[in-house]
């Protein structure tokens, strides 16, 4: 076998997607903000608790921690864990997504090149290839790489040692992975939206990070249109921040925020014309439902995967949207934010 060099992040159709809504395009400007350890890190007490035991008995032992897998919905802090975890230990992070490994070639290459303790961070990790995740299921529990070398009868295998790495996985979609991936972490983490009050405490870290003044009414504001998500809060503040600049006013107040998200088209729930458009055609093209996932997709040209790990996850968890055996419902309450009339009499939830 070939091994060919390793593949980095790539930029995938639904990653541009995601970046869309959920602005990963200040990348740099991002990691300033990221919070490198787990006394920065705001939120998600429970799982910090847990990694930090864990950490601490693997230190305790010298072993490598156990490999994780995090899920939950995008820009909750995935990626961020899994920086801090390697900081915290001490280790190499390598970070590559499911989708961006495409030849066992190149995944050889990844790990023959990790060293013992080193996290290998795989996003996406429900778009790993089988074949690829054959080659993980020995890696993962005995640190040994299978080679295949020629081909045909004359082919011979040739088992390598590996070093002890930790895999972390990331995944927006845990019933995706296979049984088998899934029982081969040792510990399984589900990152939950935020609270107000956590993303206000985001806020407040973030904005004296850039140096710009922000006021309650301002942290309120903002806060209260992030979809409780840490990554769409930060975006927001940069482009109210932009907003306060050009207009010369020397702090953030909610006069000042109302006007930059209005200027950008959020609505004070944090709903983007694209949410609202999707909405929209659900209820103007099939009654408000229920209606099939597929149909959904089509009707609004989107794929299947950005409509279910894109649109969908804030929209249930504000009850805009119900997902029932017959389809996906548009809820009363949605109906009165957009201010359409709701017709009960249709609605079989
Ligand atoms: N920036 C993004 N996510 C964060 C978090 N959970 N805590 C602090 N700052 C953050």
């Amino acid at each position: 076998m070939v091994i060919i060099a390793s593949p980095e992040i790539e930029e995938t159709d639904e990653s541009v997607v995601r970046s869309r809504l959920n602005g990963k395009e200040d990348g740099n400007l991002d990691n300033t903000l990221r919070p490198q350890s787990f006394d920065e890190y705001i939120g998600q007490d429970k799982i910090k608790k847990n990694l930090d035991i864990l950490i601490r008995a693997a230190k305790k032992r010298q072993e490598p921690i156990e490999h994780i897998l995090l899920y939950g919905p995008a820009g909750l802090g995935k990626t961020t864990l899994a920086n801090i975890i390697a900081k915290e230990m001490g280790v190499n992070i390598r970070t590559t997504s499911g989708p961006a490994i495409e030849r066992v070639g190149d995944f050889g290459s990844i790990l023959t090149n990790l060293q013992d303790g080193d996290v290998l961070f795989i996003d996406e990790i429900h778009r790993l290839n089988k074949i690829i995740e054959e080659v993980l299921y020995p890696a993962m529990e005995d640190y040994k790489l299978d080679i295949i070398i020629g081909k045909g009868p004359s082919a011979r295998t040739l088992q390598l040692d590996l070093p002890k790495f930790t895999l972390i996985g990331a995944t927006t979609k845990l019933g995706a992975l296979s049984n088998p991936l899934r029982n081969r972490f040792g510990a399984t983490h589900r990152l939950e939206f935020y609270s107000k009050e956590e993303i206000k405490k985001i806020l407040k870290r973030s904005a004296k990070i850039l140096g710009v003044e922000i006021d309650e009414t301002g942290l309120e504001k903002i806060a209260a249109c992030s979809r409780h998500t840490p990554r769409v809060a930060n975006r927001l503040l940069k482009r109210v921040r932009d907003f306060s600049q050009i207009k010369n006013h020397k702090a953030i107040d909610s006069v000042v925020a109302s006007a930059a998200l209005e200027m950008i088209d959020v609505d004070p729930l944090g709903l983007e014309p694209s949410d609202r458009h999707f909405l929209r055609t659900i209820i103007e093209k099939f009654g408000g439902g229920p209606v099939g996932l597929t149909t959904i997709a089509a009707a609004i040209s989107e794929e299947v995967k950005t409509v279910e790990e894109v649109y969908e996850p804030y929209l249930l968890q504000i009850g805009f949207l119900a997902r029932t055996t017959r389809g996906r419902v548009i809820t009363e309450t949605a109906y009165a934010h957009l201010g359409i009339k709701y017709d009960n009499q249709s609605k079989l939830i």
